[in-house]
């Protein structure tokens, strides 16, 4: 819970007129009517890698940075999704547990913003089943996650019974295919009026508008936000290995990706293996050159400030006379300076004790959990699902 003062000053703020207060304990605002709400989430499913920081992490830090008092920011280590496949619990544990120094190690400060783990906050279990009473079984079924997870084509059907399709179906657990209601409750379940993400999230983003719209009609009140999505610029970072898929967590091949916590060396040599092309020099064009386009891309993102696009950069620092090793060197040496503040960071909130980062993450979860404990009430009581 939070501590004796802040309660006291909690309290005192709930019983004066106060619309706007900042926690002393933990500094984020708790006012009854935020300006913006930001929520988002990611799976504890190993060390974030270069596509989860450029398209996720790294905007959340610098919205949270430039958020004004009364903005509230969240964000969660989404644990009740990741089990939706098969999980090691002590390697979920580990994980868990490195996501939350990836949050510290890329600037997210838990003075600013609520971070912490959605299995400690019972209500967005609640609300998912609340929610699951109007989720549309046609709309899920055409939802791309559950069949990219399960090496479906795009047009495969739950309901297919053909004879040789019937095999998927005891595979497809209703967790999976539940997925993108759960996440529509992350996100409902704080009034969340923004939710900053990579381009493959849009998807669940326009399902959980959608479901906020259907709730709302049907109860004839604004219960729910419907949420504005913030696709960052670097919205779909590609693979090394195989530039026209996106870098994923799940790619068995480890070169196929940069992690956050990589050193010099393993950047260095996963960027020198990285698959581009036998075209002479450096030009940027995604659709032709897509290797070469996306380390261009990358050394782009960490240096949004100072080139207009990727093709500016391209003019302004390569040419058709440059080899690509020179760009590889280049790229990697980008990466490695921008990552190094990352990964000491990384090292040393990992050097924490258990308790030390336990007691963190709870303070956190406990002001989740106040919010909402809170907004889940009020949507009950308008349901006919309170006593008051
Ligand atoms: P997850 O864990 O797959 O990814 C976390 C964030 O990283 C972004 N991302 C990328 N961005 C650019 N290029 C890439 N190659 C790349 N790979 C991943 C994702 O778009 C995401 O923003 N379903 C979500 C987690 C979630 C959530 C939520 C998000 C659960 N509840 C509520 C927002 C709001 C997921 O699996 O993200």
């Amino acid at each position: 819970m939070f501590s004796p003062t802040a309660t006291r000053a909690l309290r005192r703020a709930a019983s004066s007129n106060t619309k706007h207060y900042i926690c002393p304990a933990c500094k984020y605002s708790t006012s009854n009517t935020p300006n913006r709400v930001i929520f988002s989430g990611i799976q504890p499913t190993g060390v974030p890698h270069l596509g989860n920081y450029l398209g996720a992490l790294r905007p959340w830090a610098k919205l949270q940075d430039g958020a004004a008092t009364d903005d509230r920011l969240l964000f969660s280590i989404v644990d009740l999704h990741a089990i939706t496949i098969k999980q090691d619990p002590r390697l979920l544990r580990q994980w868990r547990k490195e996501m939350f120094a990836s949050f510290l190690a890329v600037g997210l400060d838990p003075k600013k913003s609520i971070l912490f783990a959605q299995s400690d906050v019972p209500a967005h279990a609640e609300l998912m089943w609340i929610l699951s009473c109007f989720a549309s079984m046609g709309y899920l079924s055409r939802m791309t996650q559950w069949k990219s997870k399960m090496s479906l084509p795009s047009n495969a059907n739950p309901f297919d019974t053909s004879t040789s399709k019937k095999k998927d179906a005891p595979a497809l657990k209703l967790g999976l295919f539940s997925y993108p209601v759960l996440q529509a409750a992350d996100i409902l379940l704080y009034k969340t009026t923004h939710v900053p993400v990579g381009e493959d999230q849009a998807q669940h983003l326009e399902f959980a508008r959608e479901l906020a719209i259907t709730f709302n009609h049907t109860f004839g009140a604004d219960l729910l936000v419907p949420p504005q999505t913030i696709i960052s610029p670097a919205k779909r970072v590609m693979s090394l290995a195989e530039p026209t898929k996106k870098m994923s967590k799940s790619d068995p091949d480890v070169k196929s990706r940069i992690l956050i916590t990589d050193t010099k060396e393993e950047i260095h040599k996963k960027i020198k293996v990285a698959l581009t092309d036998s075209i002479q020099g450096v030009s940027y064009d995604r659709d032709s050159r897509p290797g070469v386009s996306n380390l261009i891309d990358i050394m782009y993102h960490f240096q949004e400030e100072h080139f207009a696009s990727p093709e500016q950069l391209t003019k302004d620092l390569f040419g058709p006379e440059t080899s690509l090793k020179v760009l590889k060197e280049k790229v990697a040496n980008t990466i490695d300076d921008h990552l190094r503040d990352v990964r000491e960071r990384f090292s040393s909130a990992m050097s924490m004790g258990d308790v030390e980062m336990s007691d963190m993450a709870r303070e956190s979860a406990d002001a989740a959990n106040q919010l909402a404990t809170s907004n889940l009430k009020t949507i009950k009581s308008q349901m006919g699902l309170g006593w008051d």
